[in-house]
């Protein structure tokens, strides 16, 4: 196996210093390869993600950008594909004692630590990945596996990323220096952020979603927000488990709304103080506020115009209200 990866990451050290590199919305350097902004260990792992990932037409991949609900989708989804496993009112639900990340891995931490994962578990297999879909490997878009987008009002995408930053990266990154809003929200403009721009991701999948609605479902997470029941049902019937008559009446959806939620993941004792997963990073980082609209109290009236503009341009006649 060391022979395949040293070549590779040769071809990666020789790439890196040809590509644009600029600081980003966290003040962290992200380079830039085919349009899309990456940390240096993203891009290598998201290369090596598509170079060596064999997809299964069982496999279930959650796409989203950071900040966007990742770890509420995460959760919902394996609620719904494991109910039979683990009734969603049992005492040893694996959600009361691991953090969503825990049991959804991200494919591209897995390939940064590992360039030959073993990953033979029964399926579904259901992972979780933030890299745009024209840099997903050939054997996912010729499979049949399903794919789930979620997307966020890049507003509150970026307030989002602003309290993330401030909180986590100092931790991760002990020699960083802190920017000013004002200074982070200019580059959130230009698109300059991990995996982003945000717009263009969520642009490509929901093109791809309103081609091949089998294969992607495109959700957003103020949906979720306004009617979980309706979104939950979609979600399960994507995924080919649909919601029996017997499980809604006996409330099993409620049930999983009620398990996923913001107040009570937050309040669980391992998304408190756990920190097993991205360490130093506690698994509360992943739990703020959970509100739609929490952009009204941060940015200015000028910073609103300015980002809806940017959006606007973007998506102008996609048919994508973001
Ligand atoms: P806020 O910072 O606006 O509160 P990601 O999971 O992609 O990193 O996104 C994190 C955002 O999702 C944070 O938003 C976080 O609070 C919110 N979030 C996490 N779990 C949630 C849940 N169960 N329900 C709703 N929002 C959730």
């Amino acid at each position: 196996q060391d022979v395949q990866v040293q070549p590779e990451s040769n071809e990666f050290q020789e790439l890196l210093p040809s590509l644009p590199c600029e600081r980003d919305a966290m003040n962290l350097p992200l380079y830039l390869y085919k349009g899309f902004w990456y940390h240096d260990h993203s891009l290598e792992a998201a290369m090596a993600f598509r170079r060596h990932f064999q997809a299964q037409d069982s496999d279930i991949i959650l796409v989203s950008a950071p900040k966007s609900g990742t770890t509420w989708l995460k959760s919902l989804v394996f609620a719904i594909t494991h109910r039979l496993q683990y009734t969603v009112t049992d005492q040893n639900h694996p959600l009361l004692t691991t953090n969503p990340h825990g049991v959804v891995p991200f494919i591209e931490v897995v390939y940064r630590h590992n360039k030959f994962p073993d990953f033979t578990s029964s399926p579904p297999r259901i992972f979780g990945t933030h890299v745009p879909y024209s840099m997903l490997p050939k054997s996912v878009k010729t499979s049949k596996c399903r794919m789930i987008y979620l997307c966020r009002n890049p507003k509150d995408i970026f307030v989002s990323m602003w309290h993330f930053g401030n909180n986590v990266v100092p931790k991760r990154f002990p020699s960083w220096q802190p920017i000013t809003i004002e200074e982070s929200f200019e580059r959130f403009c230009k698109g300059i952020a991990m995996f982003g721009p945000c717009w263009e991701q969520a642009l490509e999948y929901w093109k791809l979603s309103t081609e091949k609605p089998e294969e992607v479902l495109f959700l957003k997470y103020e949906d979720l927000t306004e009617d979980i029941h309706y979104q939950l049902k979609r979600i399960a019937e994507h995924l080919g488990c649909p919601f029996a008559p017997d499980e809604e009446n006996a409330g099993v959806i409620e049930d999983i709304a009620k398990l996923c939620s913001f107040e009570h993941l937050s309040n669980l004792e391992v998304n408190k103080t756990g920190k097993d997963l991205f360490p130093p990073v506690e698994n509360s980082a992943f739990f703020r506020k959970g509100l739609v609209g929490d952009w009204m109290n941060t940015l200015t009236p000028s910073m609103v115009v300015k980002l809806n503009q940017v959006v606007d341009q973007k998506l102008h006649d996609s048919g994508l209200p973001l």
